[in-house]
């Protein structure tokens, strides 16, 4: 119960990666905040997260809308008068070619990937550092690292999110409030599941990932919980990459 008590919002969460990050808390004996666009998903999350025992209050919105961000943790504060760990983790993906990208696009994902992250941060860490203390965790990609076909903008959204957490840690160096990454390889999760429908598509990236597997949300999850956790002390504006090993080699 590492978790025990402690407030933990988590964007996104109605799905993949954030249900799993959500329920790994509610495990820990966390009280949850989620929140997510998708309604019935998010319902679902909800009730496998009762099912295991956790107060968890949900709310429905599309993560760029600022004031409700802001209404959402003001309710949060007025209902449990503290928020320990934060996790940023809606975003959405891209598969467009430079040359058909739009402004459209580029609006779209930055101000989800991007602008939104950077309101939630916002918004939470006044409350944080009122009791100088606190964990930020955002969820990057190794596409924030390293280009791929098709995701420029993604990759620039991304990039931003991995240099937000570094400039915020940095800010907060001296302060009991602490902002990691955690940059995700390939997931079997909502955002890939046409491109690893594909068996063959599927077999080219577990060629090129040493462990041999695309990982599990869980997988993600175990990371976020770790950088948020006491055990992650002395870490902060770090983007931990758990991707079985992909991009510690060329392939
Ligand atoms: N799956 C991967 O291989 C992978 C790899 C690297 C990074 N990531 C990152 O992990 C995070 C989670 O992605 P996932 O793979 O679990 O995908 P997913 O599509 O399964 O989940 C994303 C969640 O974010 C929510 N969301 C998207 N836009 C939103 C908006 N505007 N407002 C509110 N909610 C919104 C979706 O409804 C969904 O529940 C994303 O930031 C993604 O970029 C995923």
């Amino acid at each position: 119960m590492r978790f025990k008590d402690q407030v933990v919002i988590v964007t996104g969460a109605a799905y993949g990666i954030g249900r799993a990050t959500a329920l790994a808390f509610a495990k820990e004996g966390a009280i949850l905040v989620v929140t997510d666009y998708n309604q019935k998903k998010l319902a679902e999350t909800v009730e496998l997260a009762k099912a295991l025992g956790a107060t968890i209050r949900s709310y429905v919105f599309d993560i760029r809308d600022e004031a409700k961000i802001d209404a959402m943790v003001a309710d949060a504060m007025d209902a449990f008068g503290k928020i320990d760990v934060l996790v940023n983790n809606a975003g959405v993906g891209q598969f467009n070619p430079f040359p058909t990208t739009s402004p459209d696009e580029w609006d779209t994902i930055m101000g989800i990937n991007g602008r939104a992250m950077y309101l939630m941060c916002r918004a939470v860490v006044p409350h944080m550092l009122d009791v100088d203390k606190g964990a930020i965790v955002n969820i990057t990609s190794i596409m924030g690292e390293f280009a791929g076909i098709a995701q420029s903008i993604y990759n620039a959204s991304k990039g931003a999110a991995k240099m937000l957490t570094q400039g915020i840690a940095k800010d907060l160096g001296s302060t009991g409030v602490r902002c990691n990454a955690v940059a995700p390889g390939m997931i079997q999760t909502g955002l890939t599941e046409n491109m690893f429908a594909d068996a063959t598509q599927k077999a080219w990236f577990e060629e090129r990932i040493p462990m041999g597997r695309v990982g599990r949300p869980e997988d993600i999850a175990n990371a976020v919980l770790f950088l948020a956790s006491e055990d992650a002390s002395y870490i902060t504006g770090a983007t931990l990459k758990v991707d079985g090993g992909m991009t510690c080699a060329m392939n």
